[in-house]
């Protein structure tokens, strides 16, 4: 599991746990790749050139190197490959080619930062190979990292690019990972949707031309996701190849994908190009964010498991509690109908049913009575809370519970003070009409002043009141990305200023309030992405709390992102929850993740407070630890039939939770529910029940019926004796 360099064969190897990945140097100055596979003894076969004609070369290569038949490692624009290039930079001569020669390359232990952006840990196995390339004409630098993080078999990409030459030049284009693959035998999985129904589950096969996902609405969004997977076509999913891609970034991401002439597949993960572009001076650099890519021949099962433990073990900021508390929201039980009265209703009955926490939602601050005011004014709102916070919190706290709050740092409502004092400090494009969206505007996030002000506000009204938990939220996307701080020739930076201000928020925050956790949320999971991750333990999957539309939701976020950062709520939007199965069935569909609950628990009815005290310490004592660390497995995909089922289970296999969840309504019958993976010399026993299996029974399955309602499901944990 190492980094090393074949000096006789000018080839690089890249080894993890399972994979390879080999480069080779050919012609002394051009990496290409010559393979992404399963680690094996067979030596790698060395470069061997594809001639087609309408592909052209230089005069020394001829039909030896076309760039447009190799498979790359990093493509420049017009540099003579007609696919999707990777770097166009505008040059002092007004063209935008670049053409990149190897120069030298340094293997090291651990990982160099990425400035201001949020990129993956290190740990004592990890190690990079930086291949450092010119152009020789423009004296553009580019260093190409390649990290390893072995245990997980994840290999991260991304560029640094420094500006050498005498003149400024432009960045137009700037992606961070490309592999191309020798064949299209693929489908593509990816995960689209929209408010209140993200991540929605897609797998079609790879055809000729190109097929993106992509965000253009300043964050990474509700309506696609930057993950995406190939996998083998008509294979299962725990065969065959599949290989995952993501990106560690929350702002405009592209995903490209193209099948060329060769029937070759070139994948590219990167920053959004439609409205980036990013003017380095003479010495100046510019890094890209990072992106990932994990190869799994056991199937996209594996390849998630990989990204799982991946996002878990590098990505997921250190716990801060020893147990994940479970939180009760006020949001859909009161929206903004919220005062200290009503708060401490939460907190007696939230602690009398064993709830670790109230988070306070929406409504708390400024003339925040509905959604058309008070976004930027954050500190309290003295009608609500009359003597402020920290008596307030102080009070919930002698409850014996943890207490979170909400807000949404990056908005302003055009009715609030700090619009009224600052209107420059949105974002704008000069002389346009400002656009609003939830009767919002979007904070320059770029300007250092806006991002003072929000550090200088937050420090007065949180410190020493005791906050344990934020939820940052995020309720519009960027249009009119412009700066009024910017000169014309840097308004292209805009957007992706905006997002390393608000990194360098979260990280004042992390470093500020270090005993707090931060849920993230941007109507619901408009920012279910790696780079939110790096700062927040949990991200609110969805505004949509529906148990079935949840059921799919959560299958597909699972495909990229562990369980351990899914914040699933048992809600009570059509006021049914009094009904116990509608009460067990929401509650076996949170299990997905970490549960917290979000409904009217003070007016509920004894039954429904029992009910929740039982569910809440189920969820601590027997399911936690296996939903936050254990690795996943899927049986039943909700999309293809009327079921969903997976397991967690920990690495040896000796406790196992198993979800079965009924979608419609359908005739009783009998269905098996198989545990591929117990282990076949163990007998497990059903703590429920006391039934006891051998390891090989678990294997054929488990037998549940079907029922004529919509709120069918089961839930068993299997421990080894
Ligand atoms: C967003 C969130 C909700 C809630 C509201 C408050 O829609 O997703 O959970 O916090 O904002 O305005």
């Amino acid at each position: 599991m190492s980094i090393r360099f074949d000096s006789e064969r000018n080839i690089f190897m890249l080894e993890t746990q399972k994979t390879r990945y080999a480069i080779q140097i050919v012609f002394d100055k051009f990496p290409v790749n010559l393979y992404y596979g399963p680690k094996t003894d067979e030596p790698v076969a060395e470069y061997d050139p594809s001639v087609y004609s309408f592909s052209p070369y230089y005069a020394d290569t001829r039909l030896n190197y076309c760039p447009d038949l190799v498979r790359a490692e990093y493509v420049g624009f017009d540099s003579g490959d007609f696919r999707t290039s990777s770097l166009k930079v505008r040059n002092a001569n007004g063209d935008s080619m670049v053409v990149l020669h190897y120069k030298g390359y340094r293997i090291f232990d651990g990982r160099e930062e990425i400035p201001g952006l949020p990129y993956a840990d290190a740990d004592e196995d990890t190690q990079t190979l930086e291949l450092q390339m010119l152009d020789p004409v423009t004296n553009l630098e580019v260093m190409m990292y390649y990290t390893i993080f072995p245990k997980e078999d994840v290999i991260s990409r991304y560029v640094k690019l420094t500006n050498n030459s005498t003149s400024k030049l432009v960045i137009e284009k700037c992606m961070s990972l490309l592999h191309d693959f020798t064949s299209h035998n693929y489908d593509m999985i990816s995960l689209y949707g929209q408010h209140a129904m993200e991540r929605k589950y897609q797998r079609v096969p790879l055809h000729y031309g190109q097929q993106n996902v992509f965000s253009r609405r300043g964050a990474s969004s509700h309506h696609y996701n930057p993950f995406i997977a190939l996998c083998e076509q008509g294979k299962g999913p725990d065969e065959g190849i599949a290989v995952g891609f993501n990106f560690v970034y929350s702002g405009n991401f592209l995903d490209e994908v193209e099948v060329d002439q060769q029937g070759y597949t070139r994948v590219q993960i990167g920053l959004g190009q439609d409205n980036f572009s990013y003017l380095l001076d003479k010495g100046e650099s510019f890094t890209s964010p990072e992106a990932v890519m994990t190869y799994s021949y056991e199937g996209i099962s594996q390849m998630s498991r990989n990204f799982h433990a991946f996002t878990r073990n590098h990505i997921l900021p250190e716990e801060v509690f020893e147990t994940r508390p479970v939180v009760l929201n006020t949001w859909e039980a009161c929206y903004f109908n919220i005062n200290e009265d009503v708060l401490e209703k939460f907190a007696e009955s939230a602690a009398a049913s064993g709830i670790d926490m109230v988070v306070m939602d929406d409504g708390w601050f400024g003339e925040r009575n509905n959604d058309t005011a008070g976004l930027g004014d954050w500190y309290e709102n003295r009608n609500k809370f009359k003597n402020g916070l920290t008596p307030f919190v102080k009070r919930m706290k002698s409850h014996g519970i943890k207490f979170g709050i909400w807000i949404e740092p990056e908005m302003v409502n055009p009715n609030s003070e700090l619009f009224r004092a600052h209107p420059e400090w949105c974002l704008q494009c000069k002389g346009r009409e400002l656009m609003q969206s939830r009767s919002q505007l979007v904070l320059d996030m770029g300007n250092p002043k806006v991002i003072q002000y929000l550090k200088d506000v937050f420090d007065m009204t949180f410190s020493g009141v005791g906050i344990d938990y934020f939820k940052w939220d995020m309720n519009r996307h960027l249009c009119h990305v412009g700066s009024p701080i910017l000169p014309p020739e840097r308004q292209g930076e805009a957007g992706f200023r905006y997002m390393l201000g608000v990194y360098e928020l979260f990280r004042w925050f992390k470093k500020k309030f270090p005993k707090a956790m931060i849920e993230n949320c941007s109507g619901g999971g408009g920012r279910y992405d790696l780079g939110m991750m790096k700062y927040s333990t949990m991200i609110w999957t969805s505004d949509n709390t529906d148990p079935h539309d949840r059921i799919k939701i959560q299958y597909s976020s699972m495909l990229g992102y562990p369980a351990a950062t899914m914040s699933c709520h048992v809600a009570n939007h059509d006021n049914i929850i009094e009904t116990p199965q509608a009460l067990k069935y929401r509650y076996d569909v949170a299990l997905g993740g970490p549960v917290g609950y979000e409904f009217h628990l003070p007016n509920a009815s004894d039954k429904v407070k029992e009910t929740v005290k039982k569910q809440v310490a189920d969820y601590h004592e027997k399911y936690e630890d296996l939903i936050l660390r254990g690795d996943y497995y899927t049986v039943f995909n909700p999309y293809e039939c009327n079921y969903s089922a997976h397991y967690y289970a920990n690495g040896d296999m000796s406790r196992i939770m198993l979800t079965f969840l009924q979608d419609n309504p359908e005739e009783p019958a009998i269905v098996t529910v198989p545990v591929a993976r117990a282990d076949v010399d163990a007998v497990y026993v059903d703590v429920e029940t006391g039934v006891k299996y051998t390891g090989a029974q678990l294997r054929e399955g488990v037998k549940v019926l079907t029922e004529n309602t919509d709120m069918n499901s089961k839930i068993w944990l299997f421990e080894k004796v």
